[in-house]
This record gives structure tokens, sequence and C-alpha cells, in this order.
């Protein structure tokens, strides 16, 4: 099938109380891992992409990955969404560049401000028959090349949501309830909890609404583990709870972005790798096992905490 937008994803999610993950790529091994899991689990899937991404890999390099990918699995659903778009130009090169879905963060800017960039991303977007997700509140963490610290982060304002919606026109919001990008998501010693008042006060202002998780890896210490084991060196790396994202899909809460996870799948299984066989030189051997280790971890994912396998 061709790609989707996540239109009818998140109403059936919605409903469903379950999530789509939504998970980044930048090379090929990533879309096959994800992609695989997907179609054995038969899980729809948003395939995202960041400036960063594109930067790196290319717009139609990472375009014509996600078709591959869509022509080794015909049955399953998949959106290609651009991640965290700066400004409309970014907006406009990947509706025209054939993405189904785009977010706009204009989270940064003032109230007033966020609604008009993200009013006119909305117009453009639903001409070309393509869905915005935008977001308010700010989270902690590093995306692309912005570093938002603690201290300047802020949960979102549930008293703001509705209007937010409605004078936007936007499809999905993205919410700041206390996840954050990276892999320091928490003080070590700190308990891990993320706001849910917050965000079932942002359900009540906007029924039947699908919202979103950014910074949404949990982070798991196995492949921290690992990467301190063989030569890293991430001391207090710490995600969100599985089972409270597990909370979090069962509610308003539609998409599920997953990055950091990855990374630290492939890092891990490399750095593993290299200890093992220093001898080796050839990337196939080394990127088949990275590949492999993604495989399982969003196949856990899609099972133990989105709830979204057996759902395309
Ligand atoms: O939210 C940010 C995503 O993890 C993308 O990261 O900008 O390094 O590609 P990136
Ligand atoms: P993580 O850093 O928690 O994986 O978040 C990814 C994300 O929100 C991408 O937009
Ligand atoms: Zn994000």
């Amino acid at each position: 099938m061709p790609l989707v937008t996540t239109k009818e994803m998140f109403e059936k999610a919605y409903k469903g109380g379950y999530a789509i993950g939504a998970f980044n790529v930048n090379n090929m091994e990533i879309v096959q891992g994800i992609t695989e899991a997907c179609a054995e689990e038969k899980a729809p899937v948003i395939l995202q992409v960041s400036k960063g991404a594109r930067a790196y890999a290319n717009h139609n390099y990472l375009v014509k990955l996600v078709e591959a990918a869509i022509a080794c699995n015909p049955e399953l659903p998949i959106a290609l969404h651009l991640d965290h778009g700066p400004d409309f130009e970014t907006c406009k090169s990947c509706i025209d560049g054939g993405f189904t879905s785009v977010m706009i963060d204009a989270s940064s800017k003032p109230f007033a401000e966020n609604i008009e960039i993200t009013k006119k991303v909305v117009e453009y977007a639903h001409e070309h028959g393509v869905v915005v997700e935008a977001e308010l509140g700010t989270l902690a963490g590093v995306e692309d090349d912005v570093k938002v610290s603690a201290e300047d982060s802020s949960y979102t304002h549930p008293e703001e949501v509705a209007e937010f919606v409605e004078k936007t026109g936007c499809d999905s919001l993205a919410i700041a309830i206390g996840t954050s990008h990276g892999a320091y998501k928490f003080k070590p010693g700190t308990k891990p909890q993320l706001r849910f008042d917050v965000l079932h006060e942002c359900e009540k202002m906007i029924p039947g609404f699908p919202i979103v998780l950014h910074g949404s890896s949990s982070v798991p210490q196995e492949y921290v583990e690992m990467i301190n084991k063989f030569g890293g060196a991430m001391p207090g790396a710490i995600g969100i709870p599985e089972d409270q994202l597990r909370e979090a899909a069962r509610s308003a809460v539609c998409k599920i972005n997953i990055d950091s996870d990855l990374r630290l799948a492939m890092t891990g299984t490399i750095r593993q790798f290299f200890a093992e066989h220093p001898d080796k030189f050839d990337p196939r051997e080394y990127l088949k096992p990275a590949r492999a280790n993604i495989k399982e971890m969003v196949r856990h994912k899609l099972i133990d905490v989105l709830g979204c396998n057996g759902k395309a």
C-alpha cells in the first residue's frame, strides 16, 4: 500500500487504547530493523525524519529507503513524518517531497506566534493532503541543534490547548508532561515520574483529539551497561519507565516518539562486536547484529509498551 497519513491510525489508536510507535530513521539498517518488526507484528508505524537526519542522509535517500520498506512490506501501513520541523520552509519541502505528515515545532515561540506559524503550515499541508503535528509546552533535552535545560522546560498549560487546536487546525498535539529528549531524562537518585495530572487535564480540554509524547525512550539499562562495559561512558543515563509509557498509551496519547533507544541498541551492539572481534572490519558484520537488536527492541516496544501489535 502507498504511504498513509496518521489520520486513521490515530482514530483507531484513540478508540483502542493503544499508541502508534514513531521511530526516527537515519539509515537503511534502522529502517529495516523497525519495519521488519512492525511487519511481523502487524503494527502500523510512523517513520520520522528530523532536520538532522535530512542533513545527514539526504531527503531523497530517506524517502527512497522508506519506499523500499513499503515494497518489501506491502501490507504494512507506514506514515512518513517530519520530526520537529523548525519552520514553514522545511515543512513545505517535506510536504512537496512526499511526506504524509509533518510536525511544526514552534513551541519555543510565544503562544500567539506558535499559533500563527502552525496555522500557516496547516493551511499548506491540508491543501496537499498532509497532516500536521504541533507542540505546546517545552521539553528538556537536545533536539537537532536546540538544547533546552531542565530549568527552561515547562509543562503544557491545559487551559491553552483547546484554543490552540481550534485556532491552528492542527491534527495532533505534542504536550510536555515530563518526558525529555536524549538519554539523560532524570537525575540519578530521583524518581522518574510523568505528570499524568497534566495529561488528563489536557485530554479533558480536547476530547477525542490525538495527543503525542516526545522524548519517550526508556533508555534500557541493558544497553547502557553494554556501552559502558565495552569502552563507552554514559553514567547516569535514565529514561521513562515503560509502565508509565504503557499507561500513557491507554489514554489519548496516540503517538509515542522513540529515537534514543534505537541509538543505544545500535551503539551498544557495535561496541560489543568490536570489543569481541578486534580484527573485523566489514561493516556488514557489525551492522547485522545492530539491525537485529533494533528489530527485537522495536518488537518489545510494540507488544509491551505501545500495544499496537496486531492492529495493522
Ligand atoms: O527529538 C529529536 C530526535 O531524537 C531527533 O534527533 O535531531 O539528532 O536527529 P536528531
Ligand atoms: P527520545 O530521545 O526519548 O528517543 O525522543 C525522541 C523524540 O522525541 C523524537 O522527536
Ligand atoms: Zn521530539
